[in-house]
């Protein structure tokens, strides 16, 4: 398994402890940044990371900022590319489980060293279980490619829940 992993400089101490980590697991990792503590955006490493997983020269992604959500709000946005922000083995086992999460983002300010390593290695470790997570994962699917699909501007017509919330006012 090759590993693309990123961070920008508020997460390079964890990245680079995680790096250390999938090297003792004999993991192939490439880095696309950040090298040093000049100040880099996440959204910019992100899009790299996410870009590459999608293009499949790797296949999964790590990605760490100050709490790994702006990591995974960008990585979301590239077709095919579904990221999970995980702080807790159990959550990282489901992301791939049950959601097939190629990217798993952290937080360096939200998890410390030891436990993000424990979080990473239950995220290796597990794989889609197929059945119905694999059609969820499907809609999941579907979905994108109908957004993708709406033209600019246009929007969908009001679900059933909504209208029944709307009348109940
Ligand atoms: C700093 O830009 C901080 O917002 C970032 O590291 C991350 O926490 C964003 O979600």
């Amino acid at each position: 398994m090759r590993i693309a992993i990123g961070s920008d400089d508020i997460g390079l101490p964890l990245k680079d402890v995680l790096a250390g980590y999938l090297a003792e697991l004999g993991i192939e990792y490439v880095d696309f940044g950040a090298r040093d503590a000049e100040p880099v955006d996440y959204p910019d490493v992100a899009k790299v990371v996410a870009r590459e997983v999608r293009d499949g020269r790797f296949e999964r992604g790590l990605l760490v900022c100050g709490t790994g959500l702006g990591m995974a709000i960008t990585a979301n946005k590239v077709r095919g590319i579904r990221a999970a922000t995980v702080h807790d083995a159990y959550s990282a086992e489901r992301a791939r489980k049950s959601n097939d999460a190629q990217i798993i983002t952290m937080g360096s300010r939200v998890i410390g060293p030891e436990s993000a390593k424990t979080v990473l290695k239950a995220w290796l470790d597990s794989e889609i279980q197929g059945g119905g997570s694999t059609r969820k994962v499907a809609k999941i699917s579907e979905l994108e490619a109908a957004e993708i699909e709406t033209a600019e501007g246009a929007s969908t017509p009001p679900s059933e829940e909504v209208e029944r919330v709307a009348s109940q006012r």
